[in-house]
């Protein structure tokens, strides 16, 4: 763990599983929550906007800036999971109306003028399709040598939305282009090791002992998302976005090899495919940290951890 809590900034689409994410970064101590931008990616940004807007009121965290970001991708036209997330892009779950305002400011202003007003010690955590990092980095590209790091949550060896391409990646393959090649520091955190997250039966039983007010929502959250996974003939619900949450808190519980990760942005059958050269066979340098396992028990523990002693989350 580290000594002092990482500041990040959480880009992302919420989306059930950045809910879960949004959650462990709010509650566990060692993240402080610097601000949420917002991009088009489960669903619409207005809608991804309402979500988080929400979900800071559900978790006292109204402090927290919202700032609303790019609304379709680079390219090509938007791709929404709302067949995974319903049309609220929270399932079958129901937030009243936010009393919270969004941000005057566009996401993407938010994230250049945070990091450039830095002294280089944020983590950019990009959890949705890359749109607003990218977008980012063409409006002031010195935003590469500020961030500590990138954590992203996108790509692997296989897909989940084609055979090839991850969603994140595939709904905006042009920008995930751009953020690989952009020199920072990247940490990609892939469906090789997302998958590995998975809330089994026990997992649950854990949260539904803790028994507060964020236990049970995050049960709910959970019960919504495994019904996809169910249809998939999987076990449960793997829970992608709060792996880069988890590894800002202690990198220590995944397994990571450094490699060159390269995005396909014309295939037919493999737009969005992150090309990873597990070989060496390019024998271009690496450009990301690619963990590929998870000790599952250190990640459970910790989130039902930090929920169990999260302050705002009792009755
Ligand atoms: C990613 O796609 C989205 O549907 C999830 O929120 C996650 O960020 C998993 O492929
Ligand atoms: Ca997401």
């Amino acid at each position: 763990m580290t000594a002092a809590p990482r500041k990040i900034i959480l880009d992302c689409d919420p989306g059930i599983d950045d809910a879960m994410a949004i959650i462990l970064a709010a509650y566990n101590p060692y993240i402080d929550l610097l601000g949420i931008t917002t991009v088009a990616g489960n669903v619409s940004v207005e809608k991804t906007t309402r979500n988080a807007l929400c979900l800071c009121e559900l978790m006292g965290i109204g402090h927290v800036p919202v700032a609303q970001g790019a609304q379709q991708p680079l390219v090509r036209k938007s791709v929404f999971a709302d067949y995974v997330h319903g049309d609220s892009g929270l399932g079958g779950i129901q937030l009243p109306p936010p009393q919270k305002e969004v941000m005057p400011e566009h996401g993407v202003d938010f994230i250049v003028r945070t990091l450039m007003e830095s002294e280089g010690d944020i983590t950019l955590v990009a959890i949705g399709p890359l749109t607003n990092v990218a977008l980012a980095l063409r409006k002031q590209p010195e935003i590469a040598a500020k961030v500590q790091e990138i954590v992203i949550m996108g790509g692997g060896t296989m897909g989940n939305i084609t055979p090839a391409a991850e969603f994140n990646f595939f709904a905006d393959a042009e920008a995930a282009k751009v953020v690989f090649g952009c020199g920072a520091p990247i940490t990609m955190i892939g469906l090789d090791l997302t998958n590995q997250a998975m809330a089994t039966a026990e997992v649950k039983e854990q949260f539904a002992a803790v028994n507060n007010r964020m236990s049970r929502f995050i049960l709910d959250l959970i019960e919504d998302y495994e019904q996809h996974n169910l249809k998939l003939g999987l076990a449960g619900a793997t829970v992608h976005d709060p792996c880069c949450i988890a590894y800002c808190i202690d990198p220590s519980m995944f397994e990571a090899k450094r490699l060159r990760v390269d995005i396909e942005t014309n295939g037919e059958l493999t737009y969005g495919m992150s090309v990873i050269d597990m070989l060496g066979v390019t024998q271009k340098p690496a450009n990301a940290n690619v963990p590929l396992k998870l000790d599952q028990r250190v990640f459970w523990d910790l989130f039902v951890k930090t929920i169990r002693e999260a302050n705002g989350s009792e009755d």
